[in-house]
């Protein structure tokens, strides 16, 4: 229907017939001609209508309508634009044919649009939008990995979707069976077990592009489905892991952005960033480390301080923000107290240095020792923010006002890239809601055995890695155990049930007793990949299709009720 895309034509053309085909996005008149833009995924061309008759014809067209013209290139002349790629030339029209009339668009495309709307009819965003060029770079990014672990001699294995419980962490959608009543498929958190019987079944090198589900709180980094570069190879360690994913990061920046990154990439035990930053996902673009402020604090007059300093379970923790922050007035300092509040701190406390001398609500509770420690901390015209509590309040409190700090102040390259490998994440956690502990990543991770036998739960490092950029976990994995008596101690020791681990797990564990190789794996968030590199903030912005967050689809309405024939099938009853 065309004999080129409305992005191809070039003044070398000029003097030859052309057939285009697309859409109808601007219409002038100009004297007694009229001028169309008409437009495909490839770019616009200008064409125009001379002859009275097809004057006539043009004159009927409505903006978005379908339409295939044939005519002759020619040269533009004076008028040519470089405004788009086709500008030297225009296609003077010999017919046209409307091959679909489009109805007026619900929204304008070019005004601010409430995004319920935008997703009702999400073909017209990835028509009149970014989104269309996003979702072409997504599909080269895809050819990218491919071809990297192609080269890598990576196998990709599809692995079922239909399945069974996987352990993951997040709450799973579910199935029904019709053929087996009362019985239920869960759809993949993702594939973990698989690519670990895959290892076991001897295939060493595996790969996929995986689609993946999980039922849980939606953000801007979080889909319920969303898709894992996921990889698992066999008889390597950690290092083998590392590069390999250093050289597929590497790959997809050159790919996408022509740029080599720095390799290797900083490594950061997990204690130490929770330290330094409060957050086992750091942006490491910008400083605001966190200053430890116990001894300086162990005898102050400031109770809170005080209090905090000699409790084991809390901290006293500071940020210096340096350049203008003693400007900041007390009003904003206020709000930014709110801010700290709403994640649990108790209070904000100041100290700015101006012309050598400090200021702060609290200079009457410090001692000459502490004011002293404080002055050799805080560069003049800086100030420094504290917040003593439990350390899990200090650190998430005082790690969220980093981040606004950095960004509220320019502190980091809008454009730059931060790589992180964060290590040694602990194997377990206790969970308030089970009360017991549970494994931090999955209970398929190696882990220290020795600490857990004595019993210290809480400081059992397990071979876990993340890997962060500017600030998104990008990717997590670990080393697994690979036999099933250090497996039935895990399960022994997060309380796992013999029984419940074989009803949940028993092909695995049939499995690692039957020839498993050493082997360890990684996945890595592809949408979140694809937001990093092309300096997309929204997931939802990087997916052709996706959910609100109230994991609805407003295209086609799911989920959406289903008729009484299809539940009786499923020998199912909703209840109210
Ligand atoms: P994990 O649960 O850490 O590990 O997931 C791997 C990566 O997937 C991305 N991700 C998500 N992206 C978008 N929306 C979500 N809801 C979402 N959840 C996770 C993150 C994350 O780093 N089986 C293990 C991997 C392994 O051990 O090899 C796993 O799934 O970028
Ligand atoms: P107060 O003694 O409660 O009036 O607090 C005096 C100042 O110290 C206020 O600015 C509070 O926000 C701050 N502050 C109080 N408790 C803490 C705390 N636990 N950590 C940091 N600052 C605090």
């Amino acid at each position: 229907m065309r004999t080129h895309t409305c992005g191809e034509l070039r003044l070398t053309d000029a003097g030859k017939s052309a057939t285009l085909s697309g859409w109808v996005v601007s219409k002038r008149e100009f004297g007694p001609f009229i001028f169309i833009m008409l437009w495909d995924r490839y770019g616009q061309t200008q064409v125009v209508f001379e002859e009275p008759l097809l004057v006539e014809e043009a004159k009927k067209l409505s903006l978005e309508d379908v339409v295939r013209v044939e005519g002759f290139v020619r040269d533009r002349g004076d008028n040519r634009t470089d405004k788009y790629e086709t500008g030297a030339i225009e296609v003077k029209a010999a017919t046209i044919e409307l091959l679909n009339p489009s109805k007026p668009l619900p929204y304008d495309h070019r005004k601010e649009a409430a995004d319920t709307l935008k997703l009702k009819y999400r073909y017209l965003d990835i028509r009149k939008s970014d989104l269309l060029p996003t979702l072409v770079a997504r599909s080269k990014m895809a050819k990218a990995v491919r071809d990297y672990m192609d080269a890598n001699a990576f196998v990709e294995v599809e692995t079922p979707i239909l399945g069974k419980s996987t352990p993951e962490g997040a709450k799973e959608y579910l199935v029904p069976s019709r053929l087996h009543h009362g019985l239920f498929y869960s759809l993949p958190q993702s594939p973990q077990s698989f690519k670990q019987i895959c290892m076991i079944g001897g295939i060493d090198r595996y790969y996929q592009m995986a689609k993946c589900f999980r039922d849980e709180d939606l953000r801007a980094d979080r889909q319920p489905e969303f898709t894992q570069i996921d990889i698992e190879m066999s008889f390597i360690a950690e290092e083998d892991i590392m590069t390999l994913s250093e050289g597929l990061i590497a790959h997809l920046f050159k790919v996408v952005k022509g740029i080599d990154i720095p390799r290797p990439f900083k490594r950061l035990p997990f204690r130490e960033a929770m330290d330094r930053y409060g957050s086992d996902k750091p942006d490491t673009r910008y400083g605001l480390e966190f200053i430890d402020m116990r001894e300086n604090f162990r005898n102050s007059g400031f109770n809170a301080f005080k209090g905090a300093a000699e409790d084991p379970k809390k901290s006293v923790k500071a940020i210096v923000l340096e350049g203008k922050g003693a400007e900041l007035s007390k009003n904003r300092i206020k709000a930014m107290e709110k801010d700290v509040q709403g994640d649990g701190a108790k209070g904000l406390a100041w100290v700015k240095k101006e012309g050598g001398a400090l200021d702060s609500p609290l200079l009457k509770f410090f001692s000459p020792v502490e004011l002293e420690k404080l002055a050799a901390l805080i560069p003049d015209g800086a100030v420094m923010f504290l917040v003593a509590d439990e350390t899990r309040i200090v650190q998430t409190a005082l790690g969220n006002l980093r981040r606004r700090l950095a960004a509220e102040f320019d502190l980091y390259d809008k454009n730059g890239f931060a790589f992180l490998w964060v290590t040694e994440f602990p194997a377990f956690e206790h969970s308030e809601e089970e009360g017991k502990w549970v494994a931090t990543h999955h209970p398929f991770t190696d882990f220290d055995l020795e600490t857990a036998r004595k019993g210290d739960m809480a400081n059992v490092s397990s071979r876990a890695y993340d890997m962060v950029i500017n600030g998104y976990e990008v990717g997590g994995g670990s080393i697994r155990i690979h036999n099933t008596a250090k497996q039935a101690e895990v399960f022994k020791l997060l309380g796992i049930e013999p029984q419940e681990a074989q009803e949940k797990f028993g092909f695995l564990l049939e499995a690692l007793d039957l020839g498993a190789p050493p082997h360890g794996g990684i996945a890595f968030g592809f949408d979140r990949l694809v937001m990093i590199l092309l300096g997309i903030d929204n997931i939802r912005s990087v997916i052709a299709f996706p959910k609100t967050t109230s994991a609805s689809c407003l295209m086609t309405g799911s989920p959406s009720g289903v008729s009484q024939k299809q539940l009786d099938e499923l020998a199912i009853k909703p209840v109210g």
